[in-house]
């Protein structure tokens, strides 16, 4: 077991309580996931994929005629080649899946996936020039060490190491900067390699290799998936360094001001808010010389192994809670885990064992980002990461999105409003650690940020149940309204429910230029699909209107019977934002 249980600083009686939650800390072994490609004929042939949680945000299941594990670009080319001359759908995908809106899914079940996952090898390691070019399927995690292991560092990067880099260029997967260059992993792009399909001159492939200064970069950089097949990628990088980490929890009071000056102090700042305990933890976080002493490491807790037991355990509480509308046990809930992760750091190590004490100091590829519950033989089922769909665990939606620096304090002071009228109904968030807040950054990516600002990333229960409402689902609708209709936020590409990519192409100033371009890469559209049209505003139907549609977000309630009016859930205005249209329960909480 985990040495942290025994730390210095943790009350007994809080441990007592919370002997459950520490099982959560135990690194026995681990489950990989499962792939999310499975095929039902000589394991290529009639394939459905999924995402790594096992559902998207309409839980429909995605079909593909086949699937293919292309090893070289030379397999690549003749497999777009052949799939082209057939007029074939055919998508992207990866290792792992992680994005949660559907956008590896073929239109229709004639489509061909073609895999990432053998497309991983580093080709490439340029010290002197400070470049390293690999094969889009490398994951973030092979990719910072080996890097590591050439005296080089990415600076800044998703927390997450499973992600590969076709998925997170993809999505404009980002880390926490306002500084340098920013924070996105696309922004210190050289150069790709593309393929696409091609007329039959050119035997129905293209292959085009893009370079720093190439208009055709900014669409490649961030497309959706939507242009063709990225085979390789050249990234800057920069000469290894520390950081110095130090976590501090304050009171929200002041938040709405200090959000924007404090990610301009700290490089690698962000903040946790936790809005229902009027607290935020801010990360105090940025470079040492590297001659300063220590050799942090940073193995953020709710991305190792737990075992399925306590996953079951903890997930039939929340439940529980839910059917029961204990609002007040979710808040004390919450409280019990967000404290034990602010005692344990967070899965900060001094030594890379055991945390002592502020500051924690490392060398950046040790913190930068994690991800144990990945690792581990495919053998039994004792342990796994927390949303493995195939234990019972956490099952959520994930709402992300990006509002400019200048209507952040606002934006917060909204959220605080709300608190402030519904006391325990952000509680339900806490549970799975609060509010993300990372600093993001305008890019030349046609889909990339159009200005500086905080991404806010919000996590919550979803129930197995699609009609089924959750409580205060009411506040989290109006937020996410809130700041898509009157702040004008921009969503995470590789997350979000269906409603915040509603004509989302309009907030994109050079959305003409990609759209020029992808007609050019492919006229045909094969890369495209229904999902992929609907968020590029060339095609409607983004919106289903339906029974519940607004209980997991396909919709915005325009009637009742959007949200559950059986149970008392009736579609009524927002209390702060009365423009939002939210599934208010009725009669007493
Ligand atoms: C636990 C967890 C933590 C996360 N943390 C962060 C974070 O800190 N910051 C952040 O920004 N995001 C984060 N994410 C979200 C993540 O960035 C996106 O979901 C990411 O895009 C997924 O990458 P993937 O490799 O799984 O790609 P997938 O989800 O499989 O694919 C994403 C898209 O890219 C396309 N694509 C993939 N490879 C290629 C290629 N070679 N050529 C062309 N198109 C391609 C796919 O077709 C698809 O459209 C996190 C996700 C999880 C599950
Ligand atoms: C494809 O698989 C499904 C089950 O996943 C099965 O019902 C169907 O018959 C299969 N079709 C073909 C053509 O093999
Ligand atoms: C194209 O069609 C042919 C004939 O139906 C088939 O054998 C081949 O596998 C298809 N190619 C791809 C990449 O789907
Ligand atoms: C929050 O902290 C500040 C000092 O940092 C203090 O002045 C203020 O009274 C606190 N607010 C609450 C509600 O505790
Ligand atoms: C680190 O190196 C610098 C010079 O490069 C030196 O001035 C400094 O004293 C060193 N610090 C430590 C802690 O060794």
């Amino acid at each position: 077991m985990s040495l942290l249980m025994f730390r210095k600083g943790v009350p007994g009686r809080l441990l007592l309580r919370s002997k459950c939650l520490f099982v959560l800390f135990m690194t026995v072994c681990c489950t990989p996931p499962e792939d999310p490609i499975k095929c039902s004929t000589s394991n290529t042939i009639n394939c459905t994929i999924t995402n790594s949680y096992g559902a998207f945000p309409d839980r429909s299941i995605c079909r593909a005629r086949s699937v293919a594990y292309p090893t070289t670009e030379e397999e690549l080319l003749s497999l777009v080649a052949s799939a082209t001359k057939n007029k074939s759908k055919i998508k992207v995908a990866t290792r792992f899946s992680h994005s949660i809106p559907k956008l590896v899914c073929p239109n229709g079940q004639d489509g061909l996936l073609i895999s990432t996952k053998y497309l991983n090898r580093v080709l490439k390691i340029d010290v002197e020039a400070m470049k390293m070019t690999v094969e889009a399927g490398v994951t973030l995690k092979e990719l910072i060490n080996e890097a590591a292991k050439a005296g080089m560092a990415l600076p800044y990067a998703p927390y997450w190491w499973g992600l590969t880099i076709g998925g997170l260029l993809g999505t404009g997967a980002h880390g926490s900067t306002l500084w340098g260059k920013g924070s996105s992993v696309h922004d210190y792009v050289e150069g790709l390699r593309i393929v696409s399909p091609g007329g039959p001159a050119e035997g129905y492939v293209k292959v085009r290799v893009l370079n720093d200064g190439d208009e055709e970069l900014n669409a490649a950089k961030v497309s959706l998936g939507v242009l063709g097949v990225i085979s390789q990628v050249t990234l800057k990088l920069q000469p290894v360094f520390k950081r110095s980490i130090t976590y501090i929890s304050k009171n929200d009071s002041d938040l709405g001001d200090e959000a924007v000056s404090f990610g301009k102090k700290y490089e690698f700042a962000d903040i946790t808010w936790y809005p229902s305990q009027h607290k935020a933890v801010y990360r105090l976080d940025h470079r040492v010389p590297t001659n300063t002493s220590g050799d942090g490491l940073y193995d953020f807790i709710p991305f190792r192994s737990t075992p399925s037991l306590t996953l079951a355990l903890i997930r039939t509480t929340e439940e529980n809670q839910e059917s029961s509308s204990d609002d007040g046990g979710k808040c004390l809930s919450a409280k019990l885990v967000t404290s034990t992760l602010l005692d344990s750091a967070y899965g900060l190590k001094n030594n890379g064992i055991i945390f002592t004490g502020y500051p924690v100091i490392g060398y950046q590829h040790r913190v930068q980002a994690s991800g144990s519950c990945l690792e581990g033989f495919e053998d039994k089922r004792i342990t796994a990461c927390a949303w493995d769909p195939r234990v019972k665990g956490e099952f959520f939606h994930q709402t992300t999105f990006s509002i400019g620096l200048s209507s952040v304090k606002s934006f917060i002071q909204d959220v605080q409003k709300l608190v402030k009228l519904e006391p325990k109904a952000l509680c339900g968030l806490e549970l799975y650690n609060g509010i993300l807040m990372r600093y993001v950054t305008a890019s030349s990516a046609y889909l990339g940020k159009q200005q500086d600002g905080v991404d806010f990333d919000f996590t919550y229960y979803r129930s197995k149940d699609p009609m089924s409402p959750r409580l205060y689902e009411d506040v989290i609708e109006e937020i996410e309204q809130m700041a898509v209709i009157k702040y004008g936020a921009l969503p995470h590409w590789g997350k979000n429910r269906n409603i915040v990519f509603d004509r989302v192409i309009n907030k994109y100033k050079n959305a003409e230029k990609f759209l020029r371009i992808k007609k050019v890469y492919d006229p045909l559209g094969l890369f495209s699909s229904e999902w992929t049209d609907q968020i590029l505003g060339l095609q409607g139907g983004l919106i289903t209107l339906k029974e519940g549609c607004a209980l997991e977000g396909l919709c915005i309630c325009t009637e009742d019977i959007h949200c559950a009016p059986s149970k008392a859930y009736f579609c009524r205005p927002g209390k702060v934002f009365k423009d939002a249209r939210v599934c208010t329960r009725l009669n007493s909480h």
